[in-house]
């Protein structure tokens, strides 16, 4: 892949016009339900890219559908990672080639101790921090955490961070974070945005989905989601504005009026 001259955002440098991820048209039915209708997206190598949506419209599905879950293989279209094909891969494939997603709800993984599970996950990626520091980065005390096991003792937050540390243990190429704030109240949400831009600065590209506009303040680029179709990318405050135009008053959650939005828009 051709590497174009870096662009300054913010304290970010990112590559440009490299595409680490591209979605074409992607269709997804569950259960008889057409929730994916027509998603196309292009995720730049070194971005932090948010997928803006409203409950219901279809994120942790698309989330799935890109990580390559059982029960979530496209009816229609193509998803490229790294110019390559990987819309018939097995999630382990996909993760081998560098792709993680963090559950909006963590699963408990019995059994492990935390200390256990960051460093598999360390050694699974290209991870450069010692896993006491993602701990500590994510608000865990790592005396109080390491040998604790991961078990439903743990709260839903806890979790949840420790998920977060996961990922920056592992530095993946691509991080998916579906809601990354969802469950944790005691750290704020700049903080989840330091542990996302720590995540960036180690070379992970981030697709971070979220229903919360503030999150743009820490991407690159944005897009919009609504009803299975992402309606709008580009800058951020732009796409804020959309969202906040056209979502917060929503009645046709997964059912939008297309044609009226995109006449508004
Ligand atoms: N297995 C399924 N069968 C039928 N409908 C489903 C299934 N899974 C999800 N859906 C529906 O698809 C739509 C999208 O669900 P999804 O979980 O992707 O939304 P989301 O954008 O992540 O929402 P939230 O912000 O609440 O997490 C919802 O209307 C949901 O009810
Ligand atoms: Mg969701």
């Amino acid at each position: 892949m051709a590497m174009a001259k870096p662009r300054e955002m913010g304290d970010h440098w990112v590559p440009m016009g490299c595409h680490l991820l591209v979605i074409e048209d992607l269709f997804l039915e569950r259960e008889g339900r057409l929730i994916l209708r027509g998603v196309n997206l292009a995720v730049e190598e070194g971005e932090i890219h948010a997928i803006l949506g409203a409950n219901g419209t279809g994120k942790s599905t698309l989330a799935y559908a890109i990580m390559g879950l059982a029960g979530y293989r496209p009816n229609k279209g193509r998803i490229l990672f790294a110019g390559e094909d990987i819309t018939e891969k097995s999630v382990t494939e996909r993760a081998k080639l560098g792709i993680t997603l963090a559950w909006q709800q963590p699963a408990s993984f019995e059994g492990l101790t935390i200390r256990e599970y960051l460093e598999i996950s360390k050694r699974a990626g290209r991870g450069y921090l010692r896993i006491e520091d993602c701990l500590a980065l994510v608000g865990l005390p790592p005396k109080n955490y390491l040998d604790r096991t991961l078990n439903d003792r743990l709260s839903g937050g806890e979790r949840k961070r420790v998920e977060l540390a996961a990922v920056l243990a592992m530095a993946p190429r691509l991080a998916i974070l579906d809601e990354p704030d969802s469950g944790i109240d005691v750290l704020s949400l700049d903080d989840i945005m330091e542990v996302i831009r720590r995540m960036n600065r180690g070379g992970t590209t981030v697709l971070l989905i979220t229903h919360r506009e503030e999150f743009a303040r820490v991407a690159h680029r944005a897009s919009h989601l609504c009803g299975g179709r992402i309606l709008k990318t580009g800058e951020c405050a732009e796409v804020v504005q959309f969202y906040k135009n056209f979502c917060k008053e929503c009645t046709h959650i997964n059912e939008p009026e297309l044609e009226k939005t995109e006449e508004k828009g």
